[in-house]
C-alpha cells in the first residue's frame, strides 16, 4: 500500500530512466518519487521501487490506484534495432503500454504525462537535413511506426480528452551510467567504453553516417523543462523535435583520437546501417526553442570530455 506520490516513472532502469530518477531525486522529496521497471531496480536510495510490467493492465491499474501520481513518465519501450528482431513484441509494448497509460492517466486525473518519441518517426522520403518539425513522415521500422502512431495517440488524448501529455523526439542519447538498450545510435556510447578498454572499436555504422545525438544531461534537462513549462507554452501535442549536435562515426573517432592517440576504429556496417540511412542527419528544433526555450549545452567536444572522464573514473573505482 502506497501513500500518494508526485511522480511515477515506468521503465526507470533503462538508459534514460536511471538518469531521470537521479535528476528528480535531487529536485524533490525522494519519497514523492515512485520508480518501476520490468527488471529489478538498482540502488534507488530513498526512492521507492516496484517491479512492474506495463503490459499487465491489472497491475498497472492497481499501481495508479495506490500511488495516485500527479506526473507520469512512460519510458518502457523496445528500441529500434531490438524492435526489428521482434516486431510484434515491439509493437505490443510500445503501443499497448502507451494506450494503457493514457487511459489510466485520464481515469485518475493525472496532471501531466511524458512519453518519449524519437527521430525514428522520420523515413527515407522525409527531409533529412534537417528533419522539419511537421513534414512528411514515412518510418520504415516497427519502432518508428510505433513512435509515429504513439505521437498521434498522444495528440488524440489531448484534443479529445484534454489530457496534458507532452513529448520529445529524442535523437540518439549518449550517457555513461547505463548501457543503451538496443538502438541504432548505440555505437556512440559503446565506442567510449571500447576506447578506454582496448583503444579500438569496430563500428556497426559506416564512417560517414551522420546522425543527430544528444548528451544525457541535455536530454534530461530538456525533458524536465518541457514538463515544467506552462501549459499555454506547449503548442505541439504530437512531439517536439529536439536538437543538440550531429556527427558521423568518423568525426567521433577523430575527437576520441585527440584524447586517446592510440585509438583506432574499423567499420563493419550491419542491418543498423539500413535504419541509419533512413533517419535524419540533423533536426530543426526551432519550435521547441520558440515555445518553451529549449537550448542545448553539450557539443561533441564537451560530450567526449565528459564521457571519457566519467568512464575513466568509474573503471578506476571498479579496479
Ligand atoms: N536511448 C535513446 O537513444 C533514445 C532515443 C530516442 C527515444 N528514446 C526513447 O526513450 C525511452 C527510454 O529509452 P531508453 O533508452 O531508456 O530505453 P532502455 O531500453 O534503456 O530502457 C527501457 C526500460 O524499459 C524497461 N521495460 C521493458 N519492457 C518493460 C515492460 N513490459 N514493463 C516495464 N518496463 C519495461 C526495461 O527493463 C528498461 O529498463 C523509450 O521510449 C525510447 O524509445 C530513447
Amino acid at each position: 500500500m502506497y501513500s500518494p506520490v508526485h511522480t511515477l516513472i515506468l521503465g526507470s532502469e533503462g538508459q534514460l530512466g536511471s538518469e531521470l530518477r537521479l535528476a528528480l531525486q535531487e529536485k524533490m522529496d525522494p519519497s514523492q518519487l515512485l520508480c518501476t521497471d520490468l527488471k529489478a531496480g538498482g540502488d534507488v536510495g530513498l526512492v521507492r521501487f516496484e517491479t512492474l510490467d506495463v503490459l499487465d493492465f491489472k497491475a498497472l491499474e492497481d499501481l495508479f490506484e495506490r500511488s495516485r501520481p500527479r506526473h507520469v513518465y512512460l519510458l518502457a519501450a523496445m528500441l529500434s534495432a531490438k524492435g526489428e528482431t521482434n516486431p510484434h513484441a515491439a509493437w505490443k509494448l510500445n503501443m499497448d503500454g502507451l494506450i494503457a497509460v493514457l487511459d489510466l492517466s485520464l481515469r485518475y486525473g493525472i496532471e501531466r504525462v511524458f512519453w518519449p518519441s524519437s527521430i525514428a518517426v522520420f523515413g527515407p522520403e522525409s527531409p533529412r537535413d534537417p528533419a522539419v518539425q511537421a513534414g512528411y513522415m514515412d518510418p520504415q521500422t516497427v519502432y518508428g511506426i510505433s513512435k509515429l502512431s504513439g505521437e498521434l495517440w498522444c495528440r488524440y488524448y489531448h484534443t479529445v480528452h484534454g489530457l496534458d501529455v507532452r513529448s520529445l523526439r529524442y535523437p540518439g542519447i549518449i550517457s555513461w551510467r547505463t548501457l543503451p538498450g538496443g538502438g541504432t545510435t548505440d555505437y556512440a556510447v559503446d565506442i567510449f567504453h571500447q576506447a578506454l578498454a582496448s583503444q579500438q572499436y569496430t563500428c556497426f555504422l559506416q564512417e560517414d553516417s551522420r546522425l543527430p545525438m544528444i548528451y544525457i544531461d541535455d536530454a534530461i534537462r530538456g525533458t524536465l523543462e518541457l514538463m515544467n513549462a506552462p501549459t499555454e507554452h506547449i503548442r505541439c501535442r504530437t512531439s517536439y523535435n529536439l536538437g543538440a549536435m550531429d556527427f558521423t562515426p568518423g568525426e567521433l573517432a577523430a575527437e576520441i583520437r585527440h584524447r586517446i592517440p592510440s585509438f583506432t576504429i574499423q567499420y563493419a556496417p550491419d542491418f543498423r546501417q539500413v535504419i541509419a540511412n533512413q533517419w535524419p542527419m540533423r533536426v530543426d528544433d526551432r519550435k521547441a526553442r520558440a515555445d518553451w526555450g529549449w537550448s542545448p549545452r553539450f557539443d561533441l567536444a564537451a560530450t567526449c570530455d565528459t564521457m571519457l572522464a566519467a568512464l575513466s573514473e568509474t573503471s578506476s573505482v571498479a579496479r
